[in-house]
């Protein structure tokens, strides 16, 4: 009996220590660097500046508590973005999706937007995102579902939050707090050399 058991005492220490270089391993390969970015998005549903038109409107039923609006109401949008929340200051990419109004009862939009940079450090890379957030929630999460080039691999979240709405102008201003992290190899990959948590300064 006492033999076996201490080879099978054996047996699993070999594993624990089998497993515990794995994980050393997969950990030293699977580095990943932070970046943070935050970022204003700004929808214009009219004139000649539009960056937002509605794909679907009114083919659902009457939301119960948006006011002129359906349930499924799509809108496509194709957003400056901006580092500054002011509309005039310098483009550093284009925001590029779809919003559903995908709550019948409450102020929910579920988008999918490709954040496409086109300045600064991650000048030709993207991200994506996708998720449920409430119109009017101040803290809306949504998910990091992915990136290109120096993000390529990208996994992380963010906060949206509309700063700025203007009825009357069909404005809308949206601020993205981005936390990502990409893996250290695909940014050599890519040919990236950025400083970690870097704006987009
Ligand atoms: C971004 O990259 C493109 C393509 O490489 C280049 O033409 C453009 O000048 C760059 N823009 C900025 C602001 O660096
Ligand atoms: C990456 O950038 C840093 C800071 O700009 C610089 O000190 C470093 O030499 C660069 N590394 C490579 C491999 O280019």
């Amino acid at each position: 009996m006492a033999p076996s058991s201490s080879s099978a005492k054996q047996q699993r220490l070999l594993l624990v220590a089998v497993a515990v270089v794995a994980f050393l391993l997969a950990a030293a390969d699977g580095s990943r660097q932070p970046v943070h970015l935050r970022l204003y998005m700004h929808d214009v549903m009219r004139g000649p500046g539009t960056t937002a038109i509605h794909l679907i409107h009114g083919v659902g039923p009457p939301h119960d508590i948006e006011r002129g609006g359906y349930f499924g109401d799509t809108a496509a949008i194709d957003d400056v973005v901006t580092e500054e929340p002011d509309v005039g200051s310098r483009a550093v990419g284009r925001a590029q999706g779809t919003y559903m109004l995908g709550s019948q009862h409450e102020e929910v939009l579920v988008v999918a937007v490709t954040v496409a940079l086109t300045a600064g450090p991650y000048n030709g890379s993207t991200f994506s995102l996708a998720g449920r957030v409430g119109v009017y929630d101040d803290k809306a999460e949504a998910a990091v579902v992915g990136g290109t080039g120096r993000l390529r691999r990208a996994d992380g979240y963010l906060t949206w939050r509309m700063v700025k709405l203007v009825v009357s102008e069909g404005y809308v201003m949206v601020e993205l707090d981005v936390h990502m992290t990409v893996p250290v190899s695909a940014a050599a990959a890519a040919g990236g050399n950025w400083s970690s948590s870097v704006a987009m300064e």
